[in-house]
């Protein structure tokens, strides 16, 4: 049998703020993960330093960090087959104007920064920012 995976999701300021936690609960459930652990906080400068540590350089990076400080955000931990991957499915493209309809962020999005959650990208970072949320 394959082995579990876990990665890291967090519902971002503007999906708590619109009412979607549940919304997003609910699609990686009905794709069969676990829900393994769960916290709302809102992230201090130095975690969003830390969590975007790949994106500092970026000149999106002021924006995405006032961003992600702006409000609180849930913070979960989330198993299964290949889970990495399928909550990224789960979530589509990081662009919402791009994303397919029936993912996250082409049903519910309009903005690249605003848009709604954030899912590990690979065994490092969902092993990184688990330990940085959750540890
Ligand atoms: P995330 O890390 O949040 O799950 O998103 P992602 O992997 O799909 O995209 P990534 O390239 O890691 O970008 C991180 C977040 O930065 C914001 N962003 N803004 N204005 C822009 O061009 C731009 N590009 C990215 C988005 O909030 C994106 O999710
Ligand atoms: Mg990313």
């Amino acid at each position: 049998m394959e082995m579990d995976e876990h990665t890291f999701v967090m519902v971002k300021p503007d999906g708590v703020s619109r009412g979607l936690i549940g919304e997003v609960i609910s699609r990686l459930e009905r794709k069969g993960l676990r829900l393994e652990r769960i916290r709302m906080l809102t992230i201090t400068e130095e975690m969003a330093r830390h969590h975007y540590a790949e994106h500092l350089e970026r000149p999106f990076f002021p924006e995405l960090l006032d961003f992600i400080c702006s409000g609180p955000v849930v913070a979960m931990d989330w198993s299964g087959p290949g889970a990495i991957a399928t909550a990224r499915e789960v979530m589509g493209a990081t662009d919402p104007r791009k994303a397919e309809r029936g993912t996250i962020r082409g049903d519910l999005g309009q903005e690249v920064t605003q848009n709604i959650v954030h899912g590990s990208d690979g065994p490092e970072s969902a092993k990184r920012e688990l330990a940085l949320f959750f540890d």
